[in-house]
């Protein structure tokens, strides 16, 4: 890796810990929770060929992409999206326009962190035997909403109000510690330790899964759970929803629209390889979310619940099936306590290596643009993740967390795809575009991919944007139907409301900071930014 690129003293230690670290970028709970889930609930096999689809013509391109703006950007030591614009469109709107490129990562990485935190306390839970003796899926969803502090009417409360928050407070803490320690000194040293931890666990888990024997009174095998998602299916096709929540996971898997992934490419310079590291991202993402997020949570729920069982619970959410199901499921094997551990370590690592990547465009924006230290920004943000953190964990039940999920974890991403594509693929101009992403490259891309980046993938982002708008962002917005699904009830409205005043909040907040920014450092919109010397230091 040149080492002298990106941001002040900032660079990549080495190749296999920039694709460790990209990969951890994005596996993540996506793979392991939402992937199953969404799977099994929008027809298995039919959501398999539009998810496949929708990574060829939506998931790779935007890959390369993403990587081709940030790289571009850290030839001008921007390492956020604002910046990245405006290198590429000499227009004065081009650094506000980017602001989503801040809102987007931001808000996910709040709740995405808590959610994390879960996990961190479910691991402990099954070492501890905590939950033991919970043996149906409503005992243990019973136990999952007593921890959220959210029990239901009568239901018993198995821990202190406190847990949550002790346990989100120390998941918080580790990422933060990680981020204040820099590019190669923190995330890259995360993702060398936690992703080959990530990988044993995950086979471990597997081998496990597909072992299990049939149980009493259930006639299924893990291996018909694998047909399910598996065997070709074209009969739910006709349905935009399937194409949608397809789309959808491919995005959120990839982590792509989240400008996490330019952040990191703004660490390379014009000398390395992105084509070949970028398609090495997606493709080790697809393994882990494919071979191995398909063979776990699904073909366990099957061998234990039955396929109907197991589509139900699907139906019910991700979380049912990976904090009540699974620990359902763990209790009736040998050495159960341990595999829990595993389950939710597992969980725990592809969390962390992903809400660390979340953050990393604050911290280039105010290193960057104010010259602030790097722990003195995460320390800082940490506080600030805390404060909004602790809305989601008090206002759970009240649909907060939903509200951010949608906004920014699902119609957020495509936003910040479509803008992504328009700068730098029509903007910038396809023959530039493509040049870059050539630029230092170990492979050629196919030419079709040139065709596909500036014709089809717009075209399906359009398509996607233009319906989720009407089916989905609108009837939310007028609170005629809840982000998290369901009807909005008269209690959630403030709740609701105040969840997206704080998104708005922060967009006013990003942009008085982008303007300020701008003026501070005498930015001159239609001349660009100063190139910084990218030649390599003497070995
Ligand atoms: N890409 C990350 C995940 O799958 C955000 O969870």
């Amino acid at each position: 890796m040149s080492s002298s690129s990106g941001s002040p003293n900032e660079a990549w230690g080495s190749r296999i810990g920039l694709i460790l670290a990209m990969a951890g970028n994005a596996v993540g709970l996506g793979n392991f929770l939402r992937f199953p889930t969404q799977a099994a609930a929008n027809g298995g096999g039919s959501f398999m060929i539009s998810y496949f689809i929708a990574l060829l013509l939506l998931g790779i391109p935007l890959m390369w992409i993403e990587w081709g703006i940030g790289r571009n950007g850290g030839r001008y030591r921007k390492g956020h999206l604002p910046g990245m614009f405006a290198a590429i469109w000499r227009h004065p709107a081009a650094k506000y326009v980017g602001v989503v490129g801040m809102i987007v990562p931001l808000c996910v990485m709040i709740y995405y962190t808590y959610i994390e935190s879960w996990t961190a306390a479910f691991a402990w839970f099954s070492l501890t035997k905590d939950y033991w003796g919970i043996e149906t899926q409503q005992g243990m969803l019973d136990y999952l909403r007593s921890f959220q502090a959210s029990p239901a009417n009568g239901a018993p409360v198995y821990h202190q109000p406190w847990t949550p928050y002790a346990f989100f407070l120390g998941t918080l803490a580790i990422n933060i510690w990680v981020l204040s320690k820099g590019i190669s000194g923190g995330i890259e040293k995360l993702a060398k330790i936690g992703m080959p931890i990530l990988f044993g666990l995950a086979v471990v888990l597997a081998i496990v899964v597909l072992t299990l024997p049939a149980q009493p009174g259930i006639d299924a095998t893990p291996w018909q759970g694998l047909s399910f998602i598996y065997d070709p299916d074209f009969s739910r096709l006709d349905e935009p929803g399937v194409w949608l929540a397809a789309a959808g996971q491919i995005f959120f898997t990839l982590s792509v629209g989240m400008g996490s992934l330019a952040a990191y490419a703004s660490y390379l310079s014009k000398r390395d390889d992105i084509a070949l590291n970028g398609i090495a991202t997606a493709a080790t993402n697809e393994t882990v979310e494919v071979v191995l997020g398909g063979t776990i949570a699904i073909p366990a729920a099957v061998t234990f619940f039955g396929v109907a069982g197991a589509m139900a619970i699907a139906q019910g959410g991700s979380f049912n099936l990976g904090f009540a199901t699974m620990p359902v499921v763990f209790q009736q094997l040998p050495a159960g306590n341990l595999l829990g551990v595993a389950w939710f370590g597992l969980l725990f690592f592809a969390g962390i290596t992903s809400s660390v990547a979340m953050l990393t465009p604050i911290i280039a924006f105010f290193r960057e643009e104010f010259g602030w230290k790097r722990e003195h920004i995460a320390w800082g943000f940490g506080f600030i993740c805390l404060v909004f953190g602790l809305m989601h964990v008090r206002w759970l039940q009240y649909g907060f967390l939903d509200e951010w999920d949608y906004w920014a974890g699902t119609f957020g991403l495509v936003i910040v795809a479509v803008l992504e594509v328009v700068v730098f693929v029509w903007i910038f101009k396809p023959e530039n575009a493509w040049k870059s992403i050539h630029e230092g490259a170990d492979i050629r891309i196919p030419a079709v991919f040139k065709f596909v980046m500036t014709y089809i993938t717009p075209l399906y982002l359009f398509i996607i944007l233009g319906w989720w708008g009407w089916t989905d962002a609108l009837p939310i917005l007028l609170n005629e139907r809840s982000a998290g699904g369901g009807v909005v009830t008269a209690e959630n409205i403030p709740y609701i409301t105040a969840s997206r005043a704080v998104i708005v909040l922060f967009t006013v907040v990003f942009l008085v900071l982008i303007r300020i920014a701008w003026k501070r450092n005498k930015y001159d919109d239609r001349a660009g930014f100063v190139e910084i010397d990218q030649t390599p230091e003497a070995p």
